[in-house]
C-alpha cells in the first residue's frame, strides 16, 4: 500500500465524509519524506547539516542587520529561518486557544490550526483538497468573487448559486438555502462565511439554527467550509454569537458531513499584508495527521511555508496582554463608521436604491433599480464624483468598504452616491 493510499484508509475509517469528498489530487497526495520532513527529524542533532539555510551552527540564524534591526522585538528563530511545513508550533497553539475562546465553550473536536498564507490559501487549499469536476460547491449570490477563481477556474467544481437575501431583503434566505442543499445529489462543498463579503451581514440567532439544522440533515457527503475571515467584526445584537462551524460540528454525523473552519489574522487581527491564516478540520487523532499530510503536501507543491517575520509578528501579538483591548479599540472605531454609514445611506433615494440589510463586518451592499448599472455608475462616481466602490454585477449593486472612510467623512459618501444615482 502507498503512503497516500494509506492515508485515504485512515480517513476512510475516522473521518468518512472527508474521504469521500477528496479530489483526484488530494487522494493521490502524502506529505513526502524530502527536505522540510528530513530536517524537523534532524532539528534537534549536535551538527545539524540537513536543511538549506544558514545559520550560526547551532541553530540560530545569522540575518542581515540591515533586517534584523528593523525588527528588534521579533523572535529571530521564527523570523528569519524556515518554518515547519504547518507552521511554527507555539503560533498553532496560540491560536488554538484563540480559537476555543471565541467557541464560547463548544465541545467541538478542531484540529490544530495549520498556518496557511492568508485565507486565500485556506480556501484554496480547500478547493485542492475537496473540489474537483465530480464536485458541486454551493455559494450565495453575493459571494466574495474569488470563490470563482478558487473552486472553478482551478479544480473545474461545478458552482451552484443560491440567493443571499430574501427577496423582501428582510434577512438571509434560509428556504433558499434550504432548496440548493437539498438538489445536491454528489459530493460538495458547502461554503459559509459570516460576516459576509460583499454583504456585511451575519444571520440573526434564529436564522443562524436554521442554517445549522439545514447542515446537519444534509445526507452528504459534503466538506462544510467555514470562511471566518471576519469574525468578530459584529455590530449589532442579536446575531450568531461565534462562528457556525462550532454548532455544526457539535452535531454532524461524521459519514455524511465534514466542517472545516477558515480564519486568520488578515481582517481578525487587522494584519492585511502578512498574509497569516489558519485552516482547521474536525479531525483528531490519526484521521487529523492524515488530512495534515495530504494538506502539507499540497501546500508545499504550490507555495511552500508561510512567511516567518508575518509568523513572529501574530505570535507577539497572541501573547500580548492587552491584545483584547487593542482589538476592541479597533472594532469600536469600525462600529463608529458601520453607525455613520447607516445614517448616511438614508439619503440615497428609495426609488432607485435598496440598501440591503448588513450588522457587521466591512462593507454594505446598495442594490441599484434595473435603469442603472451597477457598472457604470461605478466608473462614474470615480471620474465625477471621486468616490471608489465596487460594482457586483450578479446582482446590480455596490460595495461600500466603509472600513476605508472616516466617520466624518461618510455623510458625504453618502451624500454623492445620491447625487450620482439619482441623476
Ligand atoms: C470572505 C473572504 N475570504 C477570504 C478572503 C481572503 O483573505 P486573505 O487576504 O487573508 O487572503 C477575503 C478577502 O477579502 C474574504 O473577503
Amino acid at each position: 500500500m502507498t503512503e497516500p493510499e494509506r492515508l485515504n484508509a485512515v480517513l476512510m475509517r475516522d473521518a468518512p465524509a472527508a474521504a469521500r469528498c477528496l479530489s483526484e489530487l488530494a487522494r493521490r497526495a502524502a506529505f513526502p519524506r524530502g527536505i522540510p520532513f528530513q530536517s524537523v527529524e534532524a532539528k534537534n542533532t549536535e551538527y545539524n547539516a540537513s536543511i538549506g539555510q544558514l545559520t550560526d551552527g547551532h541553530g540560530r540564524g545569522l540575518p542581515l542587520e540591515a533586517m534584523s534591526n528593523a525588527v528588534p522585538g521579533l523572535d529571530p528563530a521564527i523570523s528569519f529561518l524556515y518554518a515547519p511545513q504547518e507552521g511554527h508550533a507555539p503560533l498553532r497553539e496560540a491560536w488554538g486557544l484563540r480559537q476555543r475562546k471565541a467557541s464560547l465553550g463548544s465541545s467541538a473536536v478542531a484540529a490544530l490550526p495549520m498556518v496557511v498564507h492568508g485565507l486565500t490559501q485556506a480556501v484554496s487549499l480547500v478547493a485542492d483538497t475537496f473540489a474537483d469536476a465530480e464536485t458541486d460547491v454551493l455559494i450565495p449570490d453575493p459571494c466574495w468573487e474569488n470563490y470563482e477563481l478558487l473552486f472553478e477556474f482551478r479544480p473545474r467544481a461545478n458552482l451552484i448559486r443560491y440567493p443571499f437575501f430574501k427577496a423582501d431583503g428582510s434577512g438571509f434566505d434560509v428556504d433558499g438555502f434550504a432548496a440548493a442543499v437539498s438538489k445536491l445529489r454528489r459530493k460538495a462543498v458547502i461554503v459559509i462565511n459570516f460576516p459576509a463579503n460583499p454583504t456585511g451581514y451575519t444571520p440573526t440567532v434564529e436564522e443562524s439554527r436554521a442554517i445549522v439544522d439545514i447542515l446537519v440533515a444534509h445526507k452528504g457527503p459534503a466538506v462544510v467550509l467555514f470562511d471566518d475571515a471576519y469574525q468578530g467584526l459584529v455590530f449589532e445584537s442579536g446575531l450568531a454569537p461565534r462562528s457556525l462551524y462550532w454548532d455544526v460540528a457539535e452535531r454532524c454525523d461524521p459519514e455524511r458531513l465534514f466542517p472545516i473552519k477558515a480564519d486568520g489574522a488578515t481582517k481578525e487581527l487587522f494584519f492585511f499584508g502578512g498574509r497569516i491564516a489558519f485552516l482547521s478540520g474536525h479531525v483528531a487523532g490519526e484521521a487529523e495527521v492524515a488530512l495534515l499530510s495530504k494538506l502539507k503536501c499540497i501546500a508545499r507543491s504550490t507555495v511552500g511555508v508561510a512567511s516567518g517575520p508575518s509568523q513572529a509578528l501574530v505570535l507577539a501579538a497572541l501573547r500580548a496582554p492587552d491584545l483584547d483591548v487593542q482589538t476592541r479599540a479597533r472594532v469600536t472605531l469600525l462600529g463608529t463608521r458601520y453607525r455613520a454609514l447607516k445614517a448616511a445611506l438614508d439619503v440615497l433615494p428609495k426609488d432607485r436604491a435598496r440598501v440591503w440589510p448588513f450588522n457587521s463586518g466591512v462593507f454594505a451592499l446598495v442594490g441599484l433599480d434595473p435603469r442603472i448599472d451597477a457598472e457604470a455608475l461605478r466608473k462614474r462616481l470615480i471620474t465625477d464624483f471621486s468616490v471608489g466602490t465596487i460594482s457586483i454585477p450578479s446582482v446590480n449593486a455596490l460595495r461600500v468598504a466603509y472600513c476605508s472612510v472616516e466617520a466624518s467623512a461618510l455623510e458625504e459618501l453618502g451624500n454623492r452616491l445620491g447625487r450620482a444615482i439619482g441623476s
